[in-house]
């Protein structure tokens, strides 16, 4: 994924500059990790800021009631569901695809399964980097 991934990080770097300052987390980290998080599982890319809201909401939020954070993960559950149902229908090169084809002792997955395992990725794989970029250009940033 290299070459999109380079792209990716053109664009959003083009789009900051004349700025005399910036938020090398909140203008540049947590745009990139979502980006290539979305092409990794074959989402659409205008969809981003929902997996902000997705990580925000399964990491940040955690210290809210069972109550009150439980139906707050339906739109997340839907989402992932009309993608599956899409890729189902139009299966293509990418995780998600991937997923819905693979077998285990001769079985797919079920449904539920592939879900979680995307919910999963989405999660683990946004919040690590976004967090290793951010700190990586702080660092550099000090000492350049
Ligand atoms: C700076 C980058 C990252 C760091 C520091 C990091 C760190 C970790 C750590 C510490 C664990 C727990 C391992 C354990 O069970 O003890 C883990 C698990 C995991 N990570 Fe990452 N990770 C990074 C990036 C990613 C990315 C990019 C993805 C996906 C695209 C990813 C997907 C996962 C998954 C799926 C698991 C769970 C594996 C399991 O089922 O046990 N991670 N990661």
């Amino acid at each position: 994924m290299e070459p999109q991934v380079r792209a990716l990080c053109t664009k959003h770097l083009d789009s900051l500059e004349g700025r005399a300052e910036i938020d090398a987390g909140a203008d540049y980290a947590q745009f990139i990790s979502p980006g290539v998080i979305a092409t990794m599982l074959g989402f659409p890319e205008e969809d981003e800021d929902r997996f902000r809201d997705f990580v925000h909401l399964v990491l940040d939020l955690v210290d809210l009631s069972p109550e009150v954070r439980g139906p707050m993960f339906m739109p997340m559950a839907e989402y992932f569901d009309a993608q599956i149902e899409d890729h189902l229908a139009n299966p293509r090169d990418d995780f998600t695809s991937y997923l819905l084809n693979v077998e285990i002792g001769g079985e797919k997955l079920a449904p539920e399964h592939v879900r979680g395992t995307m919910v999963l990725t989405l999660v683990a794989g946004i919040d690590t980097t976004w967090s290793a970029i951010g700190s990586a250009i702080w660092h550099l940033a000090q000492k350049p």
